[in-house]
């Protein structure tokens, strides 16, 4: 079975095609990052042009490097939602226009889910039951998983997602954007117990998490310096990774112990971070965790992923509705 994928939530324009939920025959991402560089986030309205530029192309390129053509296609998969309105509508458009046009089955996905269907192109299958820590740009949660579209929410952030830390502290230290790959690599060179940031932990028993007071210290903290020569930045982008990431895994740790569950998956944009695959590993081993993460290259958003969970709806007869529309906020297993 062929699925193409469709990916537009946010500032990737992503199309794939997978055979059989684990084959992916191509995975073509036309990143906007120059586009949103200057402004060191994204913009809302310059993502929808992008997308409408790209969408078209990138398609063509997903199924020509697959060496198919649309009529092989035996199923589109597109993100629903959660994320930018304006860029979902225009994948979501897309995709319907297409499935019609062409008589092709259509199912809309969840972005989250999508990022922890990442897993079904190395593994096969979800490791059910299991904990989720998904951390992307927009979105720092954890979830009980249950099942396909079954989902518990067991915490999340208050405030900025553990991704949009990152691109923020980038932006107050000059590094570009998108910070956290730039945050990753510099801080690979500096000292992570140079500075004491605080680990915000919230009430003794909470799952949920905080990161704008930790990046408040940062820019305070960046503020109080006269200059910051590069050995002092790479010791400020150290010391911040250091501080989210052992919140990041105490926290994973905690939900572990609560729910008595030793699966455990961890996805989205900020798992591609070096530090904290190591810290998850420490754990897992300390902890007797069965840990799963996707490989860095599909950590971030893509079209393969979005394939993988369409691929794993069509299996369960789901089919989208000829009305299918994009959902800003879309609860985990709220899809239609
Ligand atoms: O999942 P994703 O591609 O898009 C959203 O759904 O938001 O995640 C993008 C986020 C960005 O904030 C980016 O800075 C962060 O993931 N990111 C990283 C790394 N690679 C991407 N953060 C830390 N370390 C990385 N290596
Ligand atoms: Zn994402």
């Amino acid at each position: 079975m062929l699925i193409l994928g469709i990916e537009t939530s946010c500032d990737e324009t992503a199309a794939a095609v997978v055979r059989d939920g684990r084959e992916v025959l191509s995975n073509v991402v036309a990143t906007q990052f120059h586009v949103h560089e200057r402004y060191g986030g994204v913009v809302p309205e310059l993502a929808c042009r992008f997308h409408i530029e790209r969408l078209l192309p990138t398609v063509r390129e997903a199924l020509r490097t697959a060496g198919v053509g649309l009529r092989e296609v035996d199923g589109i998969a597109v993100t629903q939602g959660p994320g930018l309105i304006g860029a979902l509508l225009v994948g979501v458009s897309f995709a319907k226009a297409v499935a019609q046009a062409c008589r092709i089955p259509l199912v809309g996905v969840h972005h989250l889910e999508a990022h922890l269907s990442a897993l079904l192109l190395e593994e096969g299958a979800l490791p059910y039951p299991f904990v989720a820590l998904l951390v992307s740009g927009g979105h720092t949660h954890l979830f009980f998983a249950e099942g396909l579209g079954r989902y518990r929410l067991l915490g999340q952030t208050r405030d900025d997602a553990v991704g949009e830390a990152f691109d923020k502290v980038a932006k107050i230290l000059g590094l570009g954007y998108p910070g956290g790959p730039i945050i990753d690599r510099l801080a690979q060179e500096g000292d992570p117990t140079a500075i004491s940031f605080p680990r915000p932990f919230l009430e003794p028993e909470s799952l949920d998490f905080s990161f704008s007071g930790l990046k408040t210290a940062v820019l305070y903290y960046v503020s109080g310096q006269r200059s910051a020569v590069s050995r002092q930045l790479s010791d400020i982008a150290a010391s911040f990774q250091a501080a989210v990431v052992e919140v990041l895994v105490e926290k994973l740790s905690r939900a572990v112990r609560l729910t008595g569950v030793r699966e455990v998956v961890v996805a989205g944009g900020v798992a591609a971070n070096t530090s904290l695959r190591k810290g998850l590993v420490g754990m897992a081993e300390r902890e007797g965790w069965r840990l799963h993460i996707p490989p860095i290259s599909l950590c971030t958003d893509n079209g393969a992923m979005v394939a993988a969970l369409g691929h794993a709806y069509f299996q369960g007869g789901r089919a989208a509705p000829t009305d299918l529309a994009p959902r800003a906020m879309l609860p985990m297993g709220g899809i239609s």
